[in-house]
């Protein structure tokens, strides 16, 4: 007999988002933030019974969300959580292309791979999907993304832009710009770096990787997906690992609602910028050297496919490409890994 896909014990499962019940209860405990709401009252207003209100508040307890009270004494938040929750990230992004369908998962294999597929599927432009951890989060290369819960800001989008795939280097350029300007809406005190193509920096170790993937004709792009991982509230990296969370940098903790907020909104004004503004890529990789240590004037050495080289940078080209000078000549840095010399 065959067995069917859904009881086979190698079926794959597809990771399942958080239940949208839970950001509506914590958005009512926050909107009555001050007084206790008794079981029934939440139960009536996301349709519900009281037992499966139980059930929710516990899994919110679960992720990390502290809620007083029990079923005979009703509910009230202790402190306002920092979860990455649709409803409550919604009501920030208005206006955004990102504030229509915010899909948010308490662990997930890996957001970009969950977006591709999504968009792959026919999902439309500004779907977002977030998660609270991630269990193979993937970097540049071959690289993996340590994605501890709760900690770091771990997000996809799926962008549709009407464009060759030559211009999508500029693009993801733009994402590093947006980064680095949430990080200075939230605080202006601190000053990230770009390192091209697409790390941003603090003191010279890494805050934030950005992981652009694309799915294209010759000629066209079908769509591209904008994966952000930031490095946010982790207490601590390994002492060999050139990396920091902003909570290490400034000694304080981060509101990753905040962060995200901002960081939605900055990657939408640069996405519209880029579609409308027939100047926008000059505008793009000027405002990528000015605020990149890394493009002009600095001794590197480049790892590519295998092989090394060394020299100078020399700025961007038209496209957005690295130019360095090297003994042999000028070379155009196509992808691979920068390293300070
Ligand atoms: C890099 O610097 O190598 C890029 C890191 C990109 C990590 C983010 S986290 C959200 C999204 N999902 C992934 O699996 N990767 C990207």
């Amino acid at each position: 007999m065959r067995k069917s896909a859904k009881s086979s014990p190698f079926a794959i499962s597809q990771p399942q988002p958080t239940d949208l019940r839970l950001g509506l209860i914590v958005r009512l405990l926050m909107e009555h933030a001050t007084v206790v709401m008794s079981g029934t009252k939440i139960a009536d207003e996301i349709n519900s019974s009281r037992s499966e209100v139980w059930r929710l508040i516990q899994q919110l307890r679960g992720l990390g969300v502290d809620v007083a009270g029990h079923p005979a004494t009703g509910y009230q938040l202790r402190s306002v959580p920092d979860l990455l929750l649709p409803e409550i990230l919604r009501p920030l992004l208005r206006g955004t292309i990102f504030d229509a369908d915010i899909r948010h998962f308490y662990k997930i294999g890996s957001t970009n791979t969950a977006a591709m597929a999504a968009a792959a599927e026919g999902s439309p432009e500004g779907t977002v999907f977030l998660a609270e951890e991630q269990t193979a989060g993937r970097g540049r290369g071959a690289n993996s993304w340590q994605s501890p819960r709760s900690t770091g800001i771990y997000c996809s989008a799926i962008l549709r832009p009407a464009l060759p795939p030559s211009d999508v280097l500029v693009l993801s350029l733009a994402a590093g710009l947006a980064v680095q300007s949430a990080i200075q809406q939230v605080d202006s005190r601190v000053k990230p770096d770009l390192k091209w193509p697409n790390d941003v920096l603090i003191d010279g170790n890494k805050v934030c990787g950005i992981l652009t993937e694309m799915n294209a004709e010759a000629t066209r792009v079908r769509y591209i997906v904008v994966g952000i991982g930031m490095n946010v509230n982790q207490a601590s990296f390994p002492r060999d690992l050139p990396a920091r969370s902003l909570r290490m940098v400034t000694n304080s903790e981060w509101s990753r609602v905040e962060l995200t907020a901002a960081l939605l909104k900055s990657l939408d004004r640069e996405y519209r910028h880029f579609l409308d503004d027939p100047n926008a890529r000059e505008s793009i990789l000027r405002r990528f050297a000015e605020n990149s240590s890394w493009v002009l004037e600095k001794r590197i050495r480049i790892e590519e496919n295998g092989s090394a080289f060394e020299g100078i940078t020399k700025g961007l080209d038209a496209r957005g490409f690295l130019q360095v000078e090297t003994p042999h000549g000028l070379r155009t840095v196509l992808s691979g890994t920068v390293r300070e010399q």
